[in-house]
Protein backbone atom coordinates (compact mmCIF):
# COMPACT_ATOMS: atom_id res chain seq x y z
CA UNK A 1 0.00 0.00 0.00
CA UNK A 2 1.24 3.28 -0.97
CA UNK A 3 1.19 6.11 1.53
CA UNK A 4 -0.92 8.80 0.48
CA UNK A 5 1.73 11.21 0.61
CA UNK A 6 3.27 10.29 -2.49
CA UNK A 7 0.02 8.86 -4.64
CA UNK A 8 -3.41 9.93 -4.82
CA UNK A 9 -7.08 7.73 -6.25
CA UNK A 10 -9.97 9.43 -6.89
CA UNK A 11 -12.60 7.89 -5.16
CA UNK A 12 -14.40 6.75 -8.26
CA UNK A 13 -13.09 5.99 -11.91
CA UNK A 14 -14.91 8.97 -13.35
CA UNK A 15 -13.44 11.54 -10.75
CA UNK A 16 -9.75 12.80 -10.89
CA UNK A 17 -7.74 14.86 -8.47
CA UNK A 18 -6.29 18.41 -9.45
CA UNK A 19 -3.74 20.07 -7.29
CA UNK A 20 -4.43 24.21 -6.00
CA UNK A 21 -1.09 25.66 -5.68
CA UNK A 22 -1.60 28.70 -3.27
CA UNK A 23 0.76 30.93 -1.97
CA UNK A 24 3.22 27.79 -1.64
CA UNK A 25 0.66 25.53 -0.37
CA UNK A 26 -1.24 22.88 -2.49
CA UNK A 27 -4.23 20.84 -1.79
CA UNK A 28 -5.73 18.50 -4.01
CA UNK A 29 -9.36 18.68 -4.98
CA UNK A 30 -11.62 15.79 -6.68
CA UNK A 31 -13.36 16.99 -9.81
CA UNK A 32 -14.42 15.43 -13.18
CA UNK A 33 -15.24 16.17 -16.49
CA UNK A 34 -18.90 17.18 -15.04
CA UNK A 35 -16.99 20.11 -12.56
CA UNK A 36 -17.77 23.75 -13.33
CA UNK A 37 -15.69 26.84 -12.67
CA UNK A 38 -18.05 28.20 -9.98
CA UNK A 39 -17.46 25.13 -7.77
CA UNK A 40 -14.14 25.12 -8.33
CA UNK A 41 -13.90 28.98 -7.20
CA UNK A 42 -15.96 27.31 -3.88
CA UNK A 43 -13.78 24.68 -3.23
CA UNK A 44 -10.95 26.93 -3.56
CA UNK A 45 -12.35 28.99 -0.84
CA UNK A 46 -13.42 26.73 1.40
CA UNK A 47 -9.40 24.47 0.97
CA UNK A 48 -7.46 26.99 1.68
CA UNK A 49 -9.62 28.91 4.39
CA UNK A 50 -10.24 32.28 2.14
CA UNK A 51 -14.43 31.99 2.65
CA UNK A 52 -14.40 34.97 5.44
CA UNK A 53 -17.31 37.31 5.15
CA UNK A 54 -15.39 40.55 6.61
CA UNK A 55 -13.34 40.15 3.42
CA UNK A 56 -14.14 40.35 -0.35
CA UNK A 57 -12.03 38.20 -1.70
CA UNK A 58 -11.22 37.97 -5.71
CA UNK A 59 -9.81 34.75 -6.99
CA UNK A 60 -7.82 34.01 -10.37
CA UNK A 61 -7.63 30.47 -11.10
CA UNK A 62 -5.19 29.59 -13.59
CA UNK A 63 -4.95 25.92 -15.75
CA UNK A 64 -2.64 25.48 -18.47
CA UNK A 65 -1.94 29.76 -19.26
CA UNK A 66 -6.33 30.20 -18.89
CA UNK A 67 -7.92 31.60 -16.37
CA UNK A 68 -11.30 29.27 -14.39
CA UNK A 69 -13.65 31.92 -14.36
CA UNK A 70 -16.13 31.26 -11.55
CA UNK A 71 -19.44 30.52 -13.40
CA UNK A 72 -21.90 27.38 -13.93
CA UNK A 73 -20.94 26.90 -17.82
CA UNK A 74 -18.65 24.95 -19.25
CA UNK A 75 -16.30 22.81 -17.10
CA UNK A 76 -12.69 23.22 -17.74
CA UNK A 77 -11.54 19.54 -17.47
CA UNK A 78 -14.17 18.48 -20.42
CA UNK A 79 -12.20 16.77 -22.05
CA UNK A 80 -10.98 14.95 -19.28
CA UNK A 81 -6.92 14.71 -17.77
CA UNK A 82 -5.07 11.39 -18.54
CA UNK A 83 -3.93 10.13 -15.37
CA UNK A 84 -4.16 6.48 -14.57
CA UNK A 85 -5.93 5.38 -10.80
CA UNK A 86 -2.96 5.63 -7.76
CA UNK A 87 -1.41 8.61 -10.11
CA UNK A 88 1.58 10.73 -7.94
CA UNK A 89 1.16 13.46 -6.65
CA UNK A 90 3.60 15.26 -8.03
CA UNK A 91 2.05 14.38 -11.30
CA UNK A 92 -1.50 15.75 -10.98
CA UNK A 93 -2.65 18.79 -12.97
CA UNK A 94 -1.66 21.67 -11.66
CA UNK A 95 -3.73 24.80 -10.60
CA UNK A 96 -2.34 28.32 -9.78
CA UNK A 97 -4.53 30.63 -7.33
CA UNK A 98 -3.83 34.45 -6.87
CA UNK A 99 -6.37 35.58 -4.18
CA UNK A 100 -6.72 39.23 -3.84
CA UNK A 101 -8.77 40.81 -0.61
CA UNK A 102 -10.50 43.47 -2.56
CA UNK A 103 -11.69 45.04 0.47
CA UNK A 104 -8.18 45.38 0.88
CA UNK A 105 -8.04 47.27 -2.71
CA UNK A 106 -11.09 49.25 -1.99
CA UNK A 107 -9.33 50.92 1.17
CA UNK A 108 -6.12 51.92 -0.78
CA UNK A 109 -8.51 52.75 -3.93
CA UNK A 110 -10.49 55.48 -1.61
CA UNK A 111 -6.52 56.47 0.34
CA UNK A 112 -5.80 57.61 -3.19
CA UNK A 113 -7.95 59.69 -3.70
CA UNK A 114 -8.16 61.52 -0.36
CA UNK A 115 -7.21 65.00 -1.24
CA UNK A 116 -4.76 65.41 1.30
CA UNK A 117 -2.79 62.67 0.37
CA UNK A 118 -2.84 64.73 -3.40
CA UNK A 119 -4.05 61.80 -6.24
CA UNK A 120 -1.65 58.51 -7.02
CA UNK A 121 1.48 60.66 -5.38
CA UNK A 122 2.72 57.18 -4.34
CA UNK A 123 5.84 59.17 -2.61
CA UNK A 124 3.20 61.19 -0.67
CA UNK A 125 1.62 57.78 0.68
CA UNK A 126 4.60 56.42 1.92
CA UNK A 127 5.41 59.42 3.76
CA UNK A 128 2.08 59.52 5.28
CA UNK A 129 2.21 55.50 6.26
CA UNK A 130 5.68 56.48 7.81
CA UNK A 131 4.32 59.25 9.22
CA UNK A 132 1.65 58.05 10.75
CA UNK A 133 3.11 54.79 12.20
CA UNK A 134 6.25 57.38 13.73
CA UNK A 135 3.60 59.33 15.29
CA UNK A 136 4.21 58.11 18.98
CA UNK A 137 7.55 59.58 18.90
CA UNK A 138 7.77 63.13 19.37
CA UNK A 139 9.98 65.38 19.04
CA UNK A 140 9.49 66.56 22.46
CA UNK A 141 8.17 66.14 25.75
CA UNK A 142 4.88 64.18 26.20
CA UNK A 143 2.66 67.67 26.09
CA UNK A 144 4.56 69.49 24.10
CA UNK A 145 2.50 70.30 21.42
CA UNK A 146 1.23 73.21 19.17
CA UNK A 147 -1.42 75.39 20.89
CA UNK A 148 -4.67 74.59 19.85
CA UNK A 149 -5.52 78.45 18.18
CA UNK A 150 -2.17 79.87 17.74
CA UNK A 151 -0.44 77.07 15.23
CA UNK A 152 1.45 76.63 12.09
CA UNK A 153 -2.03 74.69 10.45
CA UNK A 154 -0.17 72.04 8.20
CA UNK A 155 3.65 71.36 7.48
CA UNK A 156 4.60 70.55 3.89
CA UNK A 157 8.18 68.93 2.63
CA UNK A 158 9.38 69.01 -0.83
CA UNK A 159 9.24 65.77 -2.29
CA UNK A 160 11.79 63.97 -4.53
CA UNK A 161 10.11 65.06 -7.40
CA UNK A 162 10.41 68.51 -6.76
CA UNK A 163 14.39 68.07 -6.74
CA UNK A 164 14.42 67.19 -9.88
CA UNK A 165 17.41 66.06 -11.72
CA UNK A 166 19.04 65.72 -8.62
CA UNK A 167 16.73 63.11 -7.15
CA UNK A 168 19.53 60.76 -7.14
CA UNK A 169 21.97 62.39 -5.09
CA UNK A 170 22.11 61.69 -1.16
CA UNK A 171 19.61 63.64 0.54
CA UNK A 172 17.54 63.15 3.41
CA UNK A 173 13.99 62.03 2.55
CA UNK A 174 11.02 63.63 2.97
CA UNK A 175 9.97 62.31 5.62
CA UNK A 176 12.40 63.53 7.72
CA UNK A 177 11.27 66.89 6.53
CA UNK A 178 8.43 66.61 7.78
CA UNK A 179 9.64 65.69 11.04
CA UNK A 180 12.10 68.29 11.49
CA UNK A 181 9.16 70.81 10.53
CA UNK A 182 6.96 69.40 13.00
CA UNK A 183 10.03 69.55 15.59
CA UNK A 184 9.87 73.16 14.92
CA UNK A 185 6.17 73.79 15.27
CA UNK A 186 6.17 72.13 18.82
CA UNK A 187 9.28 73.85 19.94
CA UNK A 188 8.23 74.99 23.66
CA UNK A 189 10.02 77.99 22.53
CA UNK A 190 8.32 78.93 19.29
CA UNK A 191 4.76 77.74 20.94
CA UNK A 192 5.64 80.12 23.07
CA UNK A 193 6.08 83.14 20.79
CA UNK A 194 3.36 82.19 18.61
CA UNK A 195 0.86 81.93 21.78
CA UNK A 196 1.78 85.30 23.31
CA UNK A 197 1.73 86.85 19.72
CA UNK A 198 -1.47 85.31 18.68
CA UNK A 199 0.05 84.17 15.51
CA UNK A 200 -1.72 81.80 12.65
CA UNK A 201 0.60 80.08 10.08
CA UNK A 202 -1.15 78.50 7.25
CA UNK A 203 1.75 76.17 6.03
CA UNK A 204 4.85 75.46 7.59
CA UNK A 205 7.03 74.53 4.60
CA UNK A 206 10.73 73.12 3.39
CA UNK A 207 12.15 75.32 1.32
CA UNK A 208 12.27 73.70 -2.30
CA UNK A 209 16.25 74.07 -3.13
CA UNK A 210 16.03 74.08 -6.69
CA UNK A 211 13.23 77.19 -6.21
CA UNK A 212 15.91 78.62 -3.44
CA UNK A 213 18.50 78.82 -6.34
CA UNK A 214 16.27 80.92 -8.51
CA UNK A 215 15.45 83.26 -5.42
CA UNK A 216 18.88 83.66 -4.69
CA UNK A 217 19.91 84.89 -8.10
CA UNK A 218 16.39 87.20 -8.35
CA UNK A 219 17.94 88.67 -4.59
CA UNK A 220 21.43 88.77 -6.03
CA UNK A 221 20.05 91.14 -8.54
CA UNK A 222 18.01 93.29 -6.38
CA UNK A 223 20.35 93.49 -3.25
CA UNK A 224 19.71 91.89 0.05
CA UNK A 225 16.52 89.36 1.14
CA UNK A 226 16.50 86.08 2.98
CA UNK A 227 18.02 83.21 1.31
CA UNK A 228 17.13 81.11 4.53
CA UNK A 229 12.84 81.56 4.52
CA UNK A 230 10.74 82.89 2.95
CA UNK A 231 7.14 84.47 4.53
CA UNK A 232 4.44 84.61 2.06
CA UNK A 233 1.91 87.38 2.72
CA UNK A 234 2.53 87.68 6.28
CA UNK A 235 2.74 84.09 7.48
CA UNK A 236 0.10 82.32 5.05
CA UNK A 237 2.83 80.53 4.67
CA UNK A 238 6.65 80.22 6.42
CA UNK A 239 8.96 78.49 3.96
CA UNK A 240 12.72 77.40 5.65
CA UNK A 241 15.83 76.16 3.73
CA UNK A 242 16.48 73.13 5.75
CA UNK A 243 19.00 71.18 4.00
CA UNK A 244 22.40 72.11 3.48
CA UNK A 245 23.57 73.59 0.10
CA UNK A 246 25.04 70.45 -1.02
CA UNK A 247 21.91 68.84 0.08
CA UNK A 248 23.59 66.09 2.03
CA UNK A 249 21.60 66.77 5.24
CA UNK A 250 20.11 69.25 7.58
CA UNK A 251 21.39 72.92 8.43
CA UNK A 252 21.89 72.49 12.65
CA UNK A 253 18.66 72.69 14.83
CA UNK A 254 19.61 76.22 16.57
CA UNK A 255 20.27 78.04 13.06
CA UNK A 256 16.72 76.72 11.84
CA UNK A 257 14.62 78.01 14.98
CA UNK A 258 16.66 81.10 14.28
CA UNK A 259 15.57 81.24 11.08
CA UNK A 260 11.37 80.51 11.45
CA UNK A 261 11.84 83.47 14.10
CA UNK A 262 13.28 85.96 11.60
CA UNK A 263 10.53 84.89 9.30
CA UNK A 264 7.67 84.96 11.55
CA UNK A 265 9.47 88.44 12.38
CA UNK A 266 8.03 89.55 9.08
CA UNK A 267 4.58 88.74 9.80
CA UNK A 268 4.50 91.99 11.19
CA UNK A 269 7.65 93.64 9.81
CA UNK A 270 8.49 93.65 6.05
CA UNK A 271 11.70 95.55 5.34
CA UNK A 272 14.95 94.80 7.31
CA UNK A 273 15.18 97.73 8.92
CA UNK A 274 15.27 98.25 12.76
CA UNK A 275 11.91 98.25 14.03
CA UNK A 276 12.27 93.95 12.43
CA UNK A 277 15.66 93.19 14.36
CA UNK A 278 14.10 94.47 17.36
CA UNK A 279 11.15 92.57 16.88
CA UNK A 280 13.08 89.51 16.18
CA UNK A 281 15.57 90.07 18.61
CA UNK A 282 13.01 90.66 21.24
CA UNK A 283 10.77 87.11 20.01
CA UNK A 284 14.97 85.22 20.05
CA UNK A 285 15.27 86.62 23.70
CA UNK A 286 11.49 85.20 24.55
CA UNK A 287 12.82 82.08 22.60
CA UNK A 288 15.90 81.36 24.57
CA UNK A 289 14.30 82.15 28.57
CA UNK A 290 11.68 79.29 27.78
CA UNK A 291 14.18 76.72 27.01
CA UNK A 292 16.20 78.47 29.90
CA UNK A 293 13.64 77.84 32.32
CA UNK A 294 12.85 74.63 31.05
CA UNK A 295 16.27 73.55 31.66
CA UNK A 296 16.26 74.21 34.89
CA UNK A 297 13.34 72.31 35.26
CA UNK A 298 15.38 69.75 34.57
CA UNK A 299 13.22 68.21 32.25
CA UNK A 300 14.99 64.98 30.48
CA UNK A 301 13.56 63.63 27.40
CA UNK A 302 14.93 60.14 25.91
CA UNK A 303 18.00 61.18 27.89
CA UNK A 304 18.12 64.66 26.53
CA UNK A 305 17.06 68.21 28.23
CA UNK A 306 15.32 70.14 26.08
CA UNK A 307 18.09 72.64 25.38
CA UNK A 308 20.43 69.34 24.16
CA UNK A 309 17.02 68.52 21.64
CA UNK A 310 17.16 72.76 20.94
CA UNK A 311 21.09 72.68 19.96
CA UNK A 312 21.47 75.32 22.87
CA UNK A 313 24.55 74.92 24.63
CA UNK A 314 24.86 76.05 28.45
CA UNK A 315 27.17 79.41 27.09
CA UNK A 316 23.95 80.72 24.96
CA UNK A 317 21.45 80.41 28.02
CA UNK A 318 23.32 81.97 30.25
CA UNK A 319 24.40 84.62 28.32
CA UNK A 320 21.33 85.41 25.99
CA UNK A 321 21.94 88.88 25.68
CA UNK A 322 25.46 88.67 24.43
CA UNK A 323 24.45 85.54 22.39
CA UNK A 324 21.85 87.46 20.25
CA UNK A 325 24.18 90.33 19.96
CA UNK A 326 26.78 88.39 18.34
CA UNK A 327 23.40 86.68 16.25
CA UNK A 328 22.27 90.10 15.12
CA UNK A 329 25.92 91.64 14.57
CA UNK A 330 26.27 89.12 11.41
CA UNK A 331 22.59 88.98 10.37
CA UNK A 332 22.07 92.66 10.42
CA UNK A 333 25.65 93.49 9.11
CA UNK A 334 24.11 92.33 5.81
CA UNK A 335 21.93 94.77 5.52
CA UNK A 336 24.26 97.73 6.69
CA UNK A 337 23.08 97.91 10.49
CA UNK A 338 24.78 97.47 13.63
CA UNK A 339 22.86 96.05 16.68
CA UNK A 340 24.25 98.91 19.23
CA UNK A 341 21.63 100.74 17.42
CA UNK A 342 18.67 98.16 19.27
CA UNK A 343 20.98 97.31 22.43
CA UNK A 344 18.35 98.98 24.49
CA UNK A 345 14.99 97.70 23.50
CA UNK A 346 16.92 94.20 23.47
CA UNK A 347 18.58 94.83 27.33
CA UNK A 348 14.94 95.95 28.67
CA UNK A 349 13.01 92.74 27.40
CA UNK A 350 15.85 90.52 28.73
CA UNK A 351 15.28 92.44 32.33
CA UNK A 352 11.67 91.63 31.90
CA UNK A 353 12.32 88.30 31.27
CA UNK A 354 15.58 87.98 33.83
CA UNK A 355 12.83 88.99 36.48
CA UNK A 356 9.93 86.81 35.36
CA UNK A 357 12.48 83.83 35.57
CA UNK A 358 13.36 84.83 38.91
CA UNK A 359 9.66 85.41 40.56
CA UNK A 360 9.29 81.85 38.79
CA UNK A 361 6.88 82.85 36.38
CA UNK A 362 5.74 80.49 33.38
CA UNK A 363 4.18 81.42 30.14
CA UNK A 364 1.88 83.69 32.09
CA UNK A 365 4.37 85.95 32.84
CA UNK A 366 5.75 87.04 29.53
CA UNK A 367 2.33 88.19 28.14
CA UNK A 368 1.87 90.46 31.56
CA UNK A 369 5.44 91.98 31.02
CA UNK A 370 3.81 92.71 27.06
CA UNK A 371 1.27 94.60 28.44
CA UNK A 372 3.16 96.42 31.13
CA UNK A 373 5.49 97.79 28.20
CA UNK A 374 1.86 98.28 26.32
CA UNK A 375 0.66 100.45 29.10
CA UNK A 376 3.53 102.43 29.58
CA UNK A 377 4.76 102.76 25.59
CA UNK A 378 8.08 103.17 26.94
CA UNK A 379 10.93 105.26 24.94
CA UNK A 380 14.15 104.34 26.91
CA UNK A 381 17.01 107.20 27.22
CA UNK A 382 15.71 108.74 23.94
CA UNK A 383 16.80 105.82 22.09
CA UNK A 384 14.86 103.26 19.96
CA UNK A 385 11.44 102.35 21.77
CA UNK A 386 10.61 98.96 23.06
CA UNK A 387 8.19 98.06 20.24
CA UNK A 388 5.36 96.60 21.98
CA UNK A 389 2.76 93.98 19.95
CA UNK A 390 0.52 96.78 19.44
CA UNK A 391 2.95 98.82 18.30
CA UNK A 392 4.34 96.24 15.91
CA UNK A 393 0.82 95.60 14.41
CA UNK A 394 -0.01 99.35 13.85
CA UNK A 395 3.14 100.06 12.48
CA UNK A 396 2.45 96.78 9.75
CA UNK A 397 -0.66 97.98 9.48
CA UNK A 398 0.33 101.87 8.16
CA UNK A 399 2.63 100.20 6.45
CA UNK A 400 0.16 97.95 4.49
CA UNK A 401 -1.85 101.23 4.02
CA UNK A 402 1.05 102.88 3.03
CA UNK A 403 1.75 100.56 0.24
CA UNK A 404 -2.28 100.58 -1.02
CA UNK A 405 -1.87 104.29 -1.06
CA UNK A 406 1.63 104.02 -2.80
CA UNK A 407 -0.14 101.68 -5.38
CA UNK A 408 -3.44 103.61 -6.08
CA UNK A 409 -0.92 106.53 -6.90
NI1 LIG B 1 14.05 88.44 6.09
Amino acid sequence: MESSSSSYSPSSDSNFGIKLIYKGRSEIIEVSTATNGLWIHQQTLQVFGLADDDNEIELKILYKGKQITSDRGTCPFAGGISTSKNTSRSKLPKIMVIATNTSVVRELSTKRSDPTIRGFDQEKEVIEKRRKADVSQKPWAEGMVQDKEYKFCRMEACTWQSFGHRSTEKTPHAFHSIKLLEKLATDPGIVAIMKERELVVGTLGELDPIDDRVMKKKEESSGGGCVLGYNTNRGLRIDIKLRTDDLSGFRSYSELASTLIHELSHNWVGEHGLLFWTNFAQMRAEYLYVHARLRDSSLIVRGKTTAELAGLDRAKLDNVFDFIMYELVQEMGQHGLHPNMIEVPIRQRIRELDESRKNGGQGQRLGEATNKIDRTSTIVNNSIPAYSTRELLLAAAERRARLQQNKKG
